[in-house]
C-alpha cells in the first residue's frame, strides 16, 4: 500500500505529512522532481535519475546536497515498508520556506518529499498494448530540459487528450515535434529511427538515454533530428518512452493510423531489449 512518505528526514504516514503554507514549491513551483521506476522491487536506471536531479538542482540554484547511497537506501526503505512490487518513486525537492517573495533567500532549507506510487507497466509480451495520442501546441517555457514541477502546459494538453479518450498529447513547437507531455517520442521510417535532439526544448529522458545505448548495440540507425507532424503521421512505427511506462507503441496519431494500427516489429524488439535491461537491475 502507498502509505509512507519520507519528509525532511522522517518516514511518516501520508496523512501526517504536512507542508508549510509558504513553501516555495507551492507558491512558485520553485522545485525539482524525479520519477524513478522500480520493477520487482528493483530500482531502474537510478544512476541516471540522480545525475539528472543534480543538474536540475544546480540549474535552479537550489542548495540541496545528497549522497547517492543514502538516497537509494531511502527509496528501498519506502518500497519495503509500503511493500510494493512495481511502481515509481516520486521525489520532489523545493527551495524551502520563506514569506512569499519573488526573490529567494540563499540560506533556505530545502523541503524533500519522497513516496511510492504503484504501477503496472506495459510489458512486451502477448498483452503488450499500444496507445492513441493527439498532437497539441507546445506552450511550455524554453527550459523544458529541466525537470521542474512547472508543468501546467503539460497538464492542460494531457487533459485535452484524456477528454478525447486518448492516452497522451504529443507537443509541437514551430512545426517540429518536441516530445510528449510526460514522455519522449520516436519515429521509425524505412528502418531508420528518429528522435528530437537533446536541447532546451525537451527533457533528456533517462529511458531515452538507456534506449540509445541499446539501439547502438542492435546496429539499427538512429538520428537525433527533429521531425514534423507530417513525418509523424507518415512514420512506419511510432513509440514513446518514459520511466512511468517504459516503451509504449503509438498506434494512432490524431486521426491517422500508424502501421495500420498494429504494433511494429522494431518497437516490439526495442521494448523487449529494454525490458531485459530492467530485469537485470540489482538494487
Ligand atoms: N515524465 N519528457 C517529459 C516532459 C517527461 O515528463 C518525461 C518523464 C519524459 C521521459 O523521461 P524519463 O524517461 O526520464 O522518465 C520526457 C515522468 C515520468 C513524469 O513526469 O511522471
Amino acid at each position: 500500500m502507498n502509505e509512507y512518505t519520507y519528509l525532511n528526514g522522517k518516514f511518516i504516514k501520508h496523512k501526517d505529512a504536512k507542508i508549510h503554507i509558504e513553501d516555495r514549491g507551492i507558491q512558485f513551483a520553485d522545485s525539482v522532481y524525479e520519477v524513478v521506476p522500480f520493477y520487482n522491487k528493483k530500482l531502474i536506471d537510478t544512476k541516471f535519475h540522480l545525475q539528472r536531479l543534480r543538474i536540475s538542482l544546480l540549474a535552479l540554484d537550489i542548495k540541496y546536497k545528497f549522497n547517492d547511497k543514502k538516497l537509494i537506501s531511502i527509496f528501498c526503505k519506502l518500497i519495503n515498508i509500503d511493500n510494493i512490487k512495481n511502481g515509481i518513486i516520486y521525489l520532489q525537492i523545493t527551495r524551502g520556506v520563506q514569506p512569499r517573495s519573488h526573490v529567494y533567500k540563499n540560506n533556505l532549507k530545502p523541503t524533500i518529499i519522497i513516496y511510492t506510487q504503484s504501477k503496472s507497466f506495459n510489458i512486451p509480451n502477448k498483452n503488450f498494448k499500444g496507445v492513441e495520442v493527439i498532437t497539441h501546441e507546445d506552450l511550455r517555457w524554453s527550459r523544458a530540459d529541466l525537470k521542474t514541477v512547472n508543468l501546467l502546459p503539460n497538464i492542460l494538453a494531457e487533459n485535452l487528450a484524456y477528454k478525447k479518450n486518448k492516452y497522451t498529447a504529443i507537443l509541437i513547437k514551430k512545426n517540429r515535434i518536441t516530445e510528449g507531455t510526460h514522455s519522449n517520442i520516436w519515429i521509425i521510417k524505412k528502418n531508420k529511427i528518429l528522435t528530437h535532439p537533446t536541447n532546451n526544448q525537451i527533457l533528456k529522458g533517462v529511458t531515452r538515454t538507456v534506449l540509445k545505448l541499446i539501439i547502438k548495440k542492435t546496429g539499427l540507425k538512429l538520428k537525433e533530428n527533429s521531425f514534423t507532424k507530417e513525418q509523424l503521421y507518415n512514420a512506419d512505427e511510432v513509440f514513446i518512452t518514459s520511466s512511468g511506462s517504459f516503451i509504449t507503441p503509438v498506434l494512432k496519431v490524431d486521426n491517422k493510423n500508424i502501421n495500420k494500427g498494429a504494433i511494429g516489429n522494431i518497437t516490439f524488439k526495442l521494448a523487449t531489449l529494454y525490458f531485459k535491461s530492467v530485469k537485470k537491475e540489482k538494487i
